[in-house]
């Protein structure tokens, strides 16, 4: 009998016969870089037999297939977050889908909030590791040992040799200046209160948001090469004394747009 993650993978080649080689998970106001692909054959979330559905707005929810710079990629335009009360193993699915298609690595970006003192708005950060407070995981429940072990390391939440290969293409090529920095996973949806942004810079975390550990974890029970980048759209509660300004918090990210995307570009041929 076949799996839900082999019957959506199966849905996906009986209408396709391309062949992804890296996968792709763009967070909020990132979606844009799907609109490069090439060659396109996209799937609705909603068709995709067992796939979510996203609820937030401003998320396309799309399964984009194609050539970016050249290279097979699939995207999923529109990623789902604990918050929206979908089941967290839900929130994943789409990353053993992914592998059943045949990704050899994935590459993940998120928009988030700045702890670290000496990022700005605007900075792209390597994520090199991670805190989970959201206490919250995908992998609870029965273990599909066809997917991935019961208990998962973590030692290296990242293939960091993969993004080391990336901040060095980024700088010496593009003249960008990628940072590097542990990301705090909060469930939301609300914003952190300054309190527990102090709380985690003692955690020693640098960059706090809403999402991609649980695609962290995926990946490394599916054991997936994974990498992720954030963008900083702003510094977290209590970090600057003036507050936060939405129409600023857009401005930053369509800045640093064609920066990010170069940095995907790079990534994916490395
Ligand atoms: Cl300050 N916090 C969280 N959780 N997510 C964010 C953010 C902050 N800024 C952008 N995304």
């Amino acid at each position: 009998m076949l799996t839900k993650v082999e019957k959506a993978s199966q849905y996906i080649k009986d209408k396709t016969d391309k062949k992804p080689i890296i996968g792709l998970i763009l967070g909020s106001g990132l979606g844009y870089i799907a609109d490069k692909i090439e060659e396109k054959k996209e799937f609705n979330y909603d068709e995709i037999p067992f796939f979510p559905t996203s609820t937030v707005k401003g998320h396309d929810g799309k399964l984009v297939l194609g050539k970016l710079d050249g290279v097979s990629v699939v995207a999923l335009k529109g990623r789902f977050h604990a918050y929206e009360g979908l089941d967290i193993k839900k929130i994943t699915f789409p990353i053993y889908v992914m592998k059943n298609l045949g990704i050899k690595g994935l590459i993940l970006t998120n928009a988030s909030g700045g702890i670290n003192r000496t990022f700005n708005p605007g900075d792209i950060v390597a994520n090199t590791d991670y805190i989970n407070v959201s206490f919250r995981n995908p992998l609870i429940g029965p273990n599909y040992e066809e997917l991935g072990q019961r208990f998962v390391p973590m030692a290296e939440p990242i293939d960091i040799n993969w993004a080391n290969r990336v901040i060095k293409e980024c700088a010496e090529k593009d003249n960008i200046s990628i940072k590097k920095g542990t990301y705090a996973w909060y469930l939301g949806p609300n914003y952190e209160t300054p309190a527990e942004i102090k709380m985690f810079e003692k955690f020693h975390a640098d960059l706090v948001g809403m999402s991609t550990m649980p695609e962290i974890i995926a990946a490394n029970h599916a054991e997936i090469n994974v990498i992720a980048f954030s963008a900083v759209t702003n510094m977290a509660s209590g970090i600057l004394p003036k507050k936060l300004n939405h129409s600023e918090v857009i401005q930053i990210a369509d800045k640093i747009k064609p920066q990010f995307e170069q940095v995907v570009k790079n990534a994916i041929k490395l």
